[in-house]
């Protein structure tokens, strides 16, 4: 799997001679996976038109930062969050001076300003501007600052100077990007997760259930597609919209959970069994609905197949993360639960407490494998999500 597949990168285009160069960027950034948005200056529009950069990315160009269409859309602050990779290419002297400067007078200043993703320039001028003290301090400050300095190139110029100012050559570029990627920690990785409750029939109205509501499971889904993992996530029924990178099969049942499990370890690296799957179903499903005559009715039981341990037993290779939910005891318990499923490491927490667990945003959890046992204190379950991810990667070597 490519470095780029799952990533999101704005290509910004300031303007400079190099930008008939950014459309083979975009094709490039595309063929090896990544999604692209283009964000152009005023200026860049004078050296390509946008209606290339439209037809290539597959989306409208961006432009205006007071464009109330666009903002209705995806406007700024969307476009800022929705990155991974921030790629100014070309980046002109100019336009680098205005990122020193925090300027946030166009488009693709802003975004520069409120984006969290990485941010990557590729200088491109006159070899006496790239060479002036001005535009090396301006390199070196953006460079303090974590921006990542790809390139120039050397060789003949468009004004016909010979030396350093050139941008790189697209195929370069593209490569030097994906390197920007390279701590990926689970980058090639595939990952099942299981997520919320399962629904067991009792007739076609009436089910048995719990309360899970997934946001672990999506959480860690979200995280390990962040973390460059190729991510199927099987579902109970929630209510949460699907996660984003990731695939997601919608199940209803145990049953329907453990075919879709077992059929998506079979080519997966690591299993992450989020899911509270009901422990028993009737064992009969009534055709119709169940009339209420009797005064009681009497459901017989059976156990549901224990999808976790059917998965770690039949797949020797894969590396099996279970859930622990507890009312007390919670490490005895989870010990136990390690051994008894052959999993690799078990997420423990006690689910007796209300500002916790099931239905709550936070979670606070232990991580326990056969030799090791480290405490999550309260947080997110974003934040613990990515913290269970850390801890899969150290345990695989992947950090
Ligand atoms: O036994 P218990 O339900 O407490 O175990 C919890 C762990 O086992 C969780 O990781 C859960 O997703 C998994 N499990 C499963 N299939 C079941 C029951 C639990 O995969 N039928």
């Amino acid at each position: 799997m490519s470095t780029l597949s799952n990533k999101r990168i704005i290509v910004g285009i300031s303007g400079g001679i190099a930008a008939y160069k950014s459309a083979e960027i975009v094709r490039r950034l595309q063929d090896a996976g990544a999604e692209v948005r283009v964000v152009m200056s005023r200026g860049a529009e004078e050296f390509i038109r946008p209606l290339t950069l439209q037809a290539l990315s597959g989306h409208p160009v961006h432009a205006d930062l007071l464009d109330p269409e666009a903002e209705a859309g995806m406007g700024h602050i969307e476009l800022a969050r929705w990155a991974d990779l921030l790629l100014i290419a070309p980046a002109t002297a100019d336009f680098i001076a205005s990122m020193v400067h925090g300027r946030a007078n166009s488009l693709l200043n802003a975004i520069y300003l409120a984006t969290p993703a990485i941010v990557a320039v590729a200088p491109a001028m006159n070899q006496g501007m790239w060479s002036h003290p001005a535009t090396s301090d301006n390199i070196q400050q953006l460079s303090q600052r974590q921006v990542k300095i790809l390139g120039p190139d050397t060789g003949v110029q468009a004004c016909g100077d010979i030396g350093p100012g050139r941008m790189q050559q697209p195929a370069r570029l593209v490569e030097q990007v994906a390197d920007c990627f390279a701590t990926g920690k689970l980058s090639g990785k595939r990952l099942v997760i299981t997520a919320g409750p399962t629904r067991e029939a009792i007739d076609p109205v009436r089910y048995i259930s719990n309360h899970s509501s997934g946001k672990m499971g999506y959480a860690l889904a979200a995280a390990a597609a962040e973390a460059g993992a190729e991510v199927t996530l099987i579902s109970g029924p929630v209510n949460l919209g699907p996660p984003d990178r990731c695939k997601l099969i919608p199940v209803v049942s145990a049953a329907d959970m453990h075919n879709a499990t077992i059929a998506a370890c079979a080519d997966a690296d690591i299993l992450i069994a989020a899911a509270a799957v009901a422990d028993y179903r009737p064992v009969s499903v009534a055709t119709q609905k169940i009339k209420k005559h009797a005064d009681a009715v009497n459901l017989e039981l059976e156990k549901n197949v224990d999808i976790v341990s059917a998965a770690a037993s039949q797949f020797s290779d894969l590396y099996v993360v279970g859930f622990a939910a507890e009312t007390q005891d919670v490490e005895r318990y989870a010990r136990d639960k390690l051994e008894r499923k052959n999993l690799d490491a078990i997420v423990a927490n006690d689910v007796s407490r209300s500002d916790v667990g099931f239905n709550s945003d936070n979670n606070e959890a232990r991580w326990i494998t056969a030799t090791a046992s480290k405490a999550f204190s309260i947080r997110s379950k974003t934040q613990l999500a990515r913290d269970i991810v850390d801890a899969i990667a150290e345990q695989l070597g992947l950090q």
